[in-house]
């Protein structure tokens, strides 16, 4: 079957993902927010499944990731956990509950990993956020970087647009990735940012990199929503749908709501 393409069955740690890095295996990672699709992901070979805060968008039809509680996504990541047995879970760190300070972002981060059974979470931010990564690290969590743009903080950049094109930010952005690197965290999400910086930090850091709008990295991430073609109307160049899901559902409802309208369904065979 197409996407089992899985050479090795073993569940995936944070020392497997360096590993793969260094043999040059690259990582697939897609977001799943409850527990049916997650079963699919990880049964077609997904190496990393994240509990993204993007479920505000396309679970919860926000037009940011802001609104999104610890509890929503506590709930997102209890359901996604129950249906995975191979891939790496990684839960976000919902906006609010780790740029406060560093004590509670500990705080939250262990409320997520014990209510939760995720295996990761991933923060967005460099140097400004070190010090509770740090600590959080320190607890024993593995933390998963993101950087370029950042949907926590649109309201800073005002747009969705490509990050890191002037030099001063690529710099920032380069350190930040060292930075992050060098405390320990187990891999980096580079999200929108030129592919030319994408090579640089790959070609850096030690920790795999996976990437979102910024050409070949170690890995590739996307949102399951988009890549399947449910959701409408965003169709950015680094998308690649792989289904239309969308049409097939619009169908599939329609036909039911035909049959049960012209009372063919349920038939005889369909009831007790
Ligand atoms: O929330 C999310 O889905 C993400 C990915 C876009 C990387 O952070």
């Amino acid at each position: 079957m197409a996407g089992y393409l899985v050479d090795d069955a073993r569940k995936v740690t944070t020392h497997r993902l360096k590993e793969m890095k260094e043999q040059g295996k690259k990582i697939a990672m897609l977001t799943s927010y409850d527990y049916t699709t997650a079963k699919i992901v990880d049964g077609a070979g997904v190496d990393i499944i994240l509990v993204g805060d993007s479920a505000s968008n396309v679970m919860a039809g926000n037009q940011t990731t802001l609104p999104i509680t610890i509890d929503q996504m506590i709930y997102h990541a209890r359901s996604v956990v129950r249906g995975v047995k191979r891939a790496l879970v990684v839960c976000d760190m919902p906006f609010g509950t780790y740029q406060v300070n560093a004590t509670d972002g500990v705080r939250n981060a262990i409320r997520i990993m014990q209510e939760t059974g995720c295996d990761a979470l991933k923060l967005e931010g460099g140097v400004e956020i070190l010090d509770t990564v740090k600590k959080i690290l320190e607890a024993g969590i593995p933390v998963m970087g993101h950087l370029g743009l950042m949907p926590q903080s649109i309201n800073k950049y005002g747009t969705y647009t490509v990050r890191a094109k002037e030099e001063a930010e690529a710099e920032k952005l380069l350190s930040d990735a060292r930075a992050l690197a060098e405390v320990g965290c187990c891999a980096l999400v580079l999200e929108k940012i030129p592919a030319s910086l994408t090579a640089r930090v790959v070609s850096e850091i030690p920790i795999p990199v996976i990437g979102i709008g910024g050409g070949p990295a170690d890995g590739q991430v996307l949102v399951i929503d988009d890549m399947l073609g449910k959701t409408q109307g965003f169709a950015p160049r680094f998308l690649r749908r792989y289904a239309d899901l969308n049409s097939v559902m619009t169908d599939a409802i329609g036909r039911y709501v035909t049959d049960v309208k012209s009372g063919d369904f349920p038939n005889e065979k369909e009831q007790y």
